[in-house]
Protein backbone atom coordinates (compact mmCIF):
# COMPACT_ATOMS: atom_id res chain seq x y z
CA UNK A 1 0.00 0.00 0.00
CA UNK A 2 0.77 3.75 -0.78
CA UNK A 3 2.36 5.73 2.25
CA UNK A 4 0.67 8.40 3.21
CA UNK A 5 2.55 12.27 3.33
CA UNK A 6 0.51 14.74 4.76
CA UNK A 7 2.22 17.95 4.72
CA UNK A 8 0.74 20.34 7.03
CA UNK A 9 1.34 24.25 6.42
CA UNK A 10 -0.66 25.11 9.73
CA UNK A 11 -0.19 29.17 8.91
CA UNK A 12 2.15 29.84 6.36
CA UNK A 13 3.62 31.11 4.14
CA UNK A 14 2.29 34.37 4.16
CA UNK A 15 0.69 34.66 0.12
CA UNK A 16 -0.48 33.17 -2.35
CA UNK A 17 2.68 33.19 -4.93
CA UNK A 18 4.44 31.65 -2.21
CA UNK A 19 2.27 28.88 -1.59
CA UNK A 20 1.86 28.41 -5.42
CA UNK A 21 5.73 28.34 -5.28
CA UNK A 22 6.13 25.35 -2.40
CA UNK A 23 3.22 23.80 -4.53
CA UNK A 24 5.31 23.58 -7.54
CA UNK A 25 8.24 21.98 -5.89
CA UNK A 26 5.77 19.32 -4.23
CA UNK A 27 5.06 17.97 -7.47
CA UNK A 28 8.02 17.54 -9.10
CA UNK A 29 9.38 14.70 -6.88
CA UNK A 30 6.33 12.57 -6.99
CA UNK A 31 6.05 12.46 -10.97
CA UNK A 32 6.73 8.50 -11.59
CA UNK A 33 7.05 7.80 -7.50
CA UNK A 34 3.85 5.02 -7.24
CA UNK A 35 4.70 4.38 -3.89
CA UNK A 36 3.86 7.59 -1.92
CA UNK A 37 0.44 9.50 -1.65
CA UNK A 38 1.33 13.10 -1.00
CA UNK A 39 -1.48 15.26 0.51
CA UNK A 40 -0.79 18.82 0.73
CA UNK A 41 -2.70 21.02 3.64
CA UNK A 42 -2.34 24.88 3.03
CA UNK A 43 -4.47 27.37 4.72
CA UNK A 44 -7.76 27.77 4.03
CA UNK A 45 -7.45 30.88 2.04
CA UNK A 46 -5.23 29.14 -0.58
CA UNK A 47 -6.82 26.00 -1.11
CA UNK A 48 -8.71 27.83 -4.45
CA UNK A 49 -5.88 29.41 -5.70
CA UNK A 50 -4.13 26.24 -5.68
CA UNK A 51 -6.41 23.78 -6.49
CA UNK A 52 -5.76 24.94 -10.31
CA UNK A 53 -2.21 24.54 -9.85
CA UNK A 54 -2.84 20.67 -8.62
CA UNK A 55 -5.85 19.57 -11.50
CA UNK A 56 -7.99 16.35 -10.61
CA UNK A 57 -5.12 14.14 -11.76
CA UNK A 58 -2.11 15.49 -10.02
CA UNK A 59 -0.57 12.87 -7.88
CA UNK A 60 -0.71 15.60 -5.55
CA UNK A 61 -4.19 16.31 -3.27
CA UNK A 62 -4.89 19.09 -1.43
CA UNK A 63 -6.19 18.65 2.11
CA UNK A 64 -7.74 21.08 4.26
CA UNK A 65 -6.52 21.99 8.47
CA UNK A 66 -9.71 21.74 9.63
CA UNK A 67 -13.61 22.12 8.84
CA UNK A 68 -16.73 23.06 10.54
CA UNK A 69 -19.56 20.32 11.52
CA UNK A 70 -22.51 21.66 10.81
CA UNK A 71 -23.33 21.93 6.86
CA UNK A 72 -24.85 25.19 6.35
CA UNK A 73 -26.17 27.90 8.60
CA UNK A 74 -24.94 31.09 10.76
CA UNK A 75 -21.90 30.29 11.57
CA UNK A 76 -19.60 33.93 10.83
CA UNK A 77 -16.16 32.25 9.83
CA UNK A 78 -16.81 28.36 9.45
CA UNK A 79 -15.90 26.35 6.49
CA UNK A 80 -18.64 23.00 6.00
CA UNK A 81 -17.05 20.07 4.95
CA UNK A 82 -19.39 20.49 1.45
CA UNK A 83 -17.78 23.50 0.65
CA UNK A 84 -14.17 22.01 0.79
CA UNK A 85 -15.69 19.05 -1.41
CA UNK A 86 -16.43 20.82 -4.22
CA UNK A 87 -13.28 23.22 -4.54
CA UNK A 88 -12.12 19.75 -5.12
CA UNK A 89 -10.46 19.17 -1.65
CA UNK A 90 -10.10 15.61 -0.90
CA UNK A 91 -8.34 15.41 2.85
CA UNK A 92 -9.34 17.07 6.06
CA UNK A 93 -7.17 17.39 9.12
CA UNK A 94 -9.08 17.10 12.12
CA UNK A 95 -8.49 17.41 15.95
CA UNK A 96 -4.56 18.83 15.44
CA UNK A 97 -3.32 19.47 18.94
CA UNK A 98 -2.67 23.06 18.17
CA UNK A 99 -6.38 23.65 17.62
CA UNK A 100 -7.08 21.28 21.01
CA UNK A 101 -4.83 23.83 22.56
CA UNK A 102 -5.12 27.41 21.51
CA UNK A 103 -8.45 27.11 20.05
CA UNK A 104 -10.15 24.81 22.70
CA UNK A 105 -11.63 22.16 20.51
CA UNK A 106 -12.90 19.71 22.91
CA UNK A 107 -13.48 15.93 21.67
CA UNK A 108 -17.37 16.57 21.25
CA UNK A 109 -16.34 19.35 18.81
CA UNK A 110 -13.74 16.33 16.82
CA UNK A 111 -16.14 13.92 16.98
CA UNK A 112 -18.73 15.66 15.07
CA UNK A 113 -16.46 17.17 12.82
CA UNK A 114 -15.06 13.64 11.49
CA UNK A 115 -18.87 12.69 11.09
CA UNK A 116 -19.67 15.86 9.02
CA UNK A 117 -15.97 15.21 6.59
CA UNK A 118 -16.73 11.67 6.31
CA UNK A 119 -20.43 12.13 5.80
CA UNK A 120 -19.31 14.81 3.02
CA UNK A 121 -16.79 12.16 1.35
CA UNK A 122 -14.04 13.52 2.74
CA UNK A 123 -10.78 11.74 3.61
CA UNK A 124 -10.17 12.19 7.43
CA UNK A 125 -6.88 12.44 9.52
CA UNK A 126 -7.65 12.28 12.88
CA UNK A 127 -4.54 13.51 15.09
CA UNK A 128 -4.67 12.04 18.94
CA UNK A 129 -1.35 11.96 21.19
CA UNK A 130 -0.27 12.62 24.69
CA UNK A 131 0.70 16.29 26.13
CA UNK A 132 3.96 15.00 27.95
CA UNK A 133 5.81 11.83 28.68
CA UNK A 134 7.71 11.22 31.50
CA UNK A 135 11.25 10.25 30.86
CA UNK A 136 12.50 8.63 34.18
CA UNK A 137 9.90 5.54 34.34
CA UNK A 138 10.23 4.44 30.42
CA UNK A 139 7.15 1.78 30.70
CA UNK A 140 5.26 3.32 33.10
CA UNK A 141 4.99 6.70 31.23
CA UNK A 142 4.01 4.73 27.63
CA UNK A 143 1.79 3.33 29.51
CA UNK A 144 0.14 6.10 30.87
CA UNK A 145 0.42 7.95 27.08
CA UNK A 146 -1.28 4.70 25.93
CA UNK A 147 -4.44 5.08 28.52
CA UNK A 148 -4.08 8.59 27.11
CA UNK A 149 -4.74 7.99 23.81
CA UNK A 150 -7.49 4.94 23.92
CA UNK A 151 -9.66 7.71 25.85
CA UNK A 152 -9.11 10.27 23.14
CA UNK A 153 -10.11 7.86 20.13
CA UNK A 154 -13.09 6.76 22.17
CA UNK A 155 -14.31 10.40 22.24
CA UNK A 156 -13.70 11.37 19.08
CA UNK A 157 -14.54 8.04 17.40
CA UNK A 158 -17.86 7.59 19.32
CA UNK A 159 -20.31 6.26 16.80
CA UNK A 160 -18.61 6.92 14.14
CA UNK A 161 -16.51 3.43 13.53
CA UNK A 162 -19.72 1.88 13.08
CA UNK A 163 -20.52 3.89 9.88
CA UNK A 164 -16.76 3.28 8.95
CA UNK A 165 -16.66 -0.32 9.42
CA UNK A 166 -20.53 -0.80 8.25
CA UNK A 167 -19.88 0.93 4.97
CA UNK A 168 -16.55 -0.53 3.78
CA UNK A 169 -15.84 2.19 1.58
CA UNK A 170 -15.61 4.35 3.95
CA UNK A 171 -12.39 3.07 6.05
CA UNK A 172 -10.12 3.72 3.80
CA UNK A 173 -11.42 7.50 4.41
CA UNK A 174 -9.96 7.73 8.28
CA UNK A 175 -6.50 7.52 9.26
CA UNK A 176 -5.04 8.30 12.51
CA UNK A 177 -1.91 10.44 12.88
CA UNK A 178 -0.27 9.62 16.15
CA UNK A 179 0.96 13.06 17.14
CA UNK A 180 2.76 13.02 20.65
CA UNK A 181 2.39 16.78 21.52
CA UNK A 182 5.97 17.19 22.85
CA UNK A 183 7.33 15.92 20.02
CA UNK A 184 5.75 18.50 18.18
CA UNK A 185 8.18 21.39 16.82
CA UNK A 186 11.15 20.13 14.93
CA UNK A 187 13.01 19.66 18.08
CA UNK A 188 12.74 16.30 19.17
CA UNK A 189 10.91 13.90 17.62
CA UNK A 190 9.78 10.57 19.51
CA UNK A 191 11.81 7.65 19.08
CA UNK A 192 10.69 4.91 15.59
CA UNK A 193 10.93 2.33 17.96
CA UNK A 194 7.91 3.97 20.77
CA UNK A 195 6.05 5.48 17.46
CA UNK A 196 5.87 2.06 16.73
CA UNK A 197 4.67 0.35 19.53
CA UNK A 198 2.08 3.33 19.98
CA UNK A 199 0.64 3.09 16.18
CA UNK A 200 0.71 -1.00 16.90
CA UNK A 201 -1.67 -0.55 20.29
CA UNK A 202 -4.09 2.14 18.09
CA UNK A 203 -4.16 -0.66 15.12
CA UNK A 204 -4.99 -3.15 17.77
CA UNK A 205 -7.33 -0.85 20.10
CA UNK A 206 -9.21 -0.06 16.84
CA UNK A 207 -9.40 -3.71 15.59
CA UNK A 208 -10.86 -5.29 19.46
CA UNK A 209 -13.14 -2.48 20.07
CA UNK A 210 -14.47 -1.65 16.80
CA UNK A 211 -13.37 -4.49 14.34
CA UNK A 212 -12.47 -1.69 12.36
CA UNK A 213 -9.56 -3.37 10.50
CA UNK A 214 -7.44 -1.68 7.78
CA UNK A 215 -7.60 1.99 9.37
CA UNK A 216 -4.33 3.72 8.39
CA UNK A 217 -2.29 4.74 10.79
CA UNK A 218 0.40 7.91 10.81
CA UNK A 219 3.13 9.29 12.67
CA UNK A 220 3.66 12.88 13.16
CA UNK A 221 6.59 15.00 15.19
CA UNK A 222 9.56 16.61 14.26
CA UNK A 223 9.48 14.40 11.21
CA UNK A 224 12.33 15.35 8.64
CA UNK A 225 14.56 14.11 5.83
CA UNK A 226 16.76 12.58 8.54
CA UNK A 227 14.52 10.03 10.54
CA UNK A 228 11.62 9.23 7.81
CA UNK A 229 12.85 6.34 6.62
CA UNK A 230 13.58 5.15 10.43
CA UNK A 231 9.49 5.76 10.87
CA UNK A 232 8.17 4.53 7.97
CA UNK A 233 10.20 1.68 6.99
CA UNK A 234 8.05 -0.30 9.66
CA UNK A 235 4.89 -1.85 7.32
CA UNK A 236 2.63 -0.65 10.42
CA UNK A 237 3.52 3.01 9.87
CA UNK A 238 1.15 3.93 6.96
CA UNK A 239 2.73 7.53 7.08
CA UNK A 240 3.86 11.03 8.34
CA UNK A 241 2.33 14.11 8.94
CA UNK A 242 5.18 16.96 8.23
CA UNK A 243 4.84 20.16 10.12
CA UNK A 244 7.73 22.45 9.57
CA UNK A 245 9.80 20.43 7.26
CA UNK A 246 7.21 20.57 4.99
CA UNK A 247 7.93 24.33 4.46
CA UNK A 248 11.30 23.32 3.06
CA UNK A 249 11.72 22.78 -0.52
CA UNK A 250 14.75 20.50 -0.17
CA UNK A 251 13.29 18.62 2.60
CA UNK A 252 10.66 17.81 0.87
CA UNK A 253 12.01 16.42 -2.34
CA UNK A 254 14.55 14.55 0.13
CA UNK A 255 11.57 13.24 1.86
CA UNK A 256 9.04 11.89 -1.20
CA UNK A 257 12.29 10.20 -2.57
CA UNK A 258 13.19 8.42 0.58
CA UNK A 259 9.80 7.43 0.81
CA UNK A 260 9.39 6.28 -2.69
CA UNK A 261 12.34 4.34 -2.53
CA UNK A 262 11.31 2.15 1.10
P1 LIG B 1 6.27 19.32 13.11
O1 LIG B 1 4.67 19.44 13.13
O2 LIG B 1 6.63 18.38 11.99
O3 LIG B 1 6.75 20.70 12.90
O4 LIG B 1 6.67 18.76 14.44
C1 LIG B 1 3.88 18.31 12.97
C2 LIG B 1 2.45 18.71 13.18
O5 LIG B 1 2.16 19.57 14.04
O6 LIG B 1 1.55 18.22 12.50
Amino acid sequence: MKKLLIFNWKMAPQSLSEAKRLLTNNLQPTTNNKNVEVIVCPPFIYLSGLSSVVGRRSSVKLGAQDVFYKNQGVYTGEISAKMLKNLGVEYVIIGHSERRKYLNETDEMINKKILAGLKAGLKVILCVGEPTRGRKYKAESIKRAKNYVKKQLEKDLKGILSLVVGRKSLVGNLAIAYEPVWAIGGNHSDTPQDALEMIKYIKQVLSIKYQALGIRALYGGSVSSKNIGDFLKHPEIDGALVGHASLKPKEVETIIKTVGKL
